[in-house]
């Protein structure tokens, strides 16, 4: 008889699916089954139960080592179901509408034939370039200069249409799309860093945000000794080392800092060194030409961050926004979007970034998020309060049902999501 094997989660059942089936015997439940036959035709049985045994280990070994068929075995793993938490399906469906779609869409069709008007001061694409000072001087990673209708500069405005209209394209709801950040993300990454791809996922990143607890504790080795380090929004480390630690991986920014970054020369944007590979979100549709003009001189990846991705953050945080809107407020769901900023609402880029590394890691540790009365909004800089259009709040509640290690959340299915532990 096959013996009761201790599975990986501790539970003392190992459950048999038949690689063919939809249907999966615990052992120890075939055994109860067996047992009481007739003793003449349990030997019988017996055997006939261990060759079955045998052919489904067998092909399951042979599914494991053709390395392809891997989500076959992922299927046939499937053990303990933990009870599955119910989500409000009001909810799920007000999260799921965005406000600014109508706007963002009429946004993107102005530029991408030329029309700046919608965006404030870069009132045409000529004082977008003003601005950026990309008319006189600035030069591309070849040393060309650009100059003012330069064909240089008419294939940036091509590149341009072509991201954004991609871009715009993709932009939809699946919510399996945390299984593609190895894809997305971390190939490109290694690849850069000469490491061969390989669908292995991160043992252990530190996701270090900016707020000002950080400087209550000494957590700066700590953060250090995480295989990958990912730091938000560029916020420096120099004199703040001891605290939050000296070694950057990944830089994670949203488009306004690249944004800021290409009025200079050769877009430079670097504190933690050229070669560090960045990964931003696009806020505004228009930093796509900031990001067609740096993506040329980033000697590392620049690279934007999926609208699959992007979409699937937004309906996350607007749920949690919302479930605690009315928890605390009482007030209708009709009310939220005033209270919100309705249209210009959005996630952080720290949760994003905390998302990407749930994406690409196999033990997340979350550094510097949260607030105290005593402390500063950010370690680094003196910001006194914080953006109206984020909802810290409930992004805190998310990492905590996170941390409850919690294998369900809202809008996200087909995803194992690894162990997350805050320091505050
Ligand atoms: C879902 O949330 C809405 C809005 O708060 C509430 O009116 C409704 O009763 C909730 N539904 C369930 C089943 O809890
Ligand atoms: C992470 O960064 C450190 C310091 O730059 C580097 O030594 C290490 O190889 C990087 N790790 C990976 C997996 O790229
Ligand atoms: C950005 O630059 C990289 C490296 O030069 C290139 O492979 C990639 O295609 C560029 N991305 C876009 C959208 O042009």
């Amino acid at each position: 008889m096959p013996k009761t094997l201790v599975c990986e989660d501790g539970s003392d059942t190992i459950f048999i699916r038949w690689w063919w089936s939809d249907v999966a015997i615990p052992i120890n439940w075939a055994a109860d089954f067996i047992a009481p036959m007739k003793r003449s035709i349990r030997p019988l049985f017996s055997i006939l139960f261990l060759i079955v045994f045998a052919i489904t280990l067998s092909c399951r070994i042979l599914i494991r080592r053709g390395g392809r068929f891997s989500s076959i075995e992922l299927q046939t793993n499937v053990i303990v179901q933990p009870p599955v938490p119910v989500f409000n399906s009001t909810l799920l469906k007000y999260a799921a509408i965005d406000i600014g779609e109508a706007q963002a869409k009429q946004e993107i069709e102005q530029l991408l034939e030329g029309n700046f008007a919608s965006q404030g001061r870069y009132r045409t694409f000529a004082t977008w370039r003003r601005f950026n000072h990309h008319d006189i001087r600035a030069s591309s990673s070849r040393g060309v200069p650009v100059t003012l209708r330069s064909p240089q500069f008419y294939r940036y405005w091509l590149d341009f249409r072509k991201v954004l209209h991609d871009w715009a394209r993709a932009k939809r709801y699946q919510p399996d799309i945390m299984n593609e950040l190895i894809g997305l993300v971390k190939n490109p990454v290694d690849e850069h860093s000469g490491l061969v791809g390989s669908n292995r996922k991160y043992s252990s990143c530190a996701v270090v945000g900016n707020s000002g607890i950080l400087l209550q504790k000494d957590y700066g080795e700590l953060i250090d000794g995480h295989e990958i380090v990912i730091r938000l929004n560029n916020a420096r480390t120099e004199r703040f080392q001891q605290h939050v630690g000296s070694k950057t991986n990944i830089s994670f920014v949203n488009s306004n800092i690249l944004h800021l970054c290409a009025r200079r020369q050769g877009c430079f944007c670097h504190p933690y060194g050229v070669n560090v590979p960045m990964v931003m979100y696009v806020c505004q549709p228009v930093h796509f030409l900031d990001y067609t003009i740096c993506n040329l001189s980033h000697r590392a990846p620049l690279i934007v961050t999926d609208p699959r991705f992007d979409m699937l953050c937004a309906r996350i945080v607007k749920y949690y926004s919302l479930k605690r809107f009315v928890e605390e407020t009482e007030k209708s769901l009709d009310e939220w979007s005033s209270a919100h900023d309705g249209s210009m609402f959005h996630y952080s880029s720290g949760f994003q970034a905390v998302m990407l590394a749930v994406g690409i890691c196999d033990k997340v540790s979350v550094f510097g998020f949260g607030k105290s009365t005593l402390a500063k909004h950010h370690y680094h800089t003196n910001q006194k309060g914080e953006l109206k259009l984020h909802d810290y709040e409930a992004e805190y509640d998310f990492y905590h049902d996170l941390m409850k290690s919690s294998q369900v959340m809202p809008f996200i299915s087909d995803f194992k999501f690894p162990p997350v532990v805050i320091y505050q």
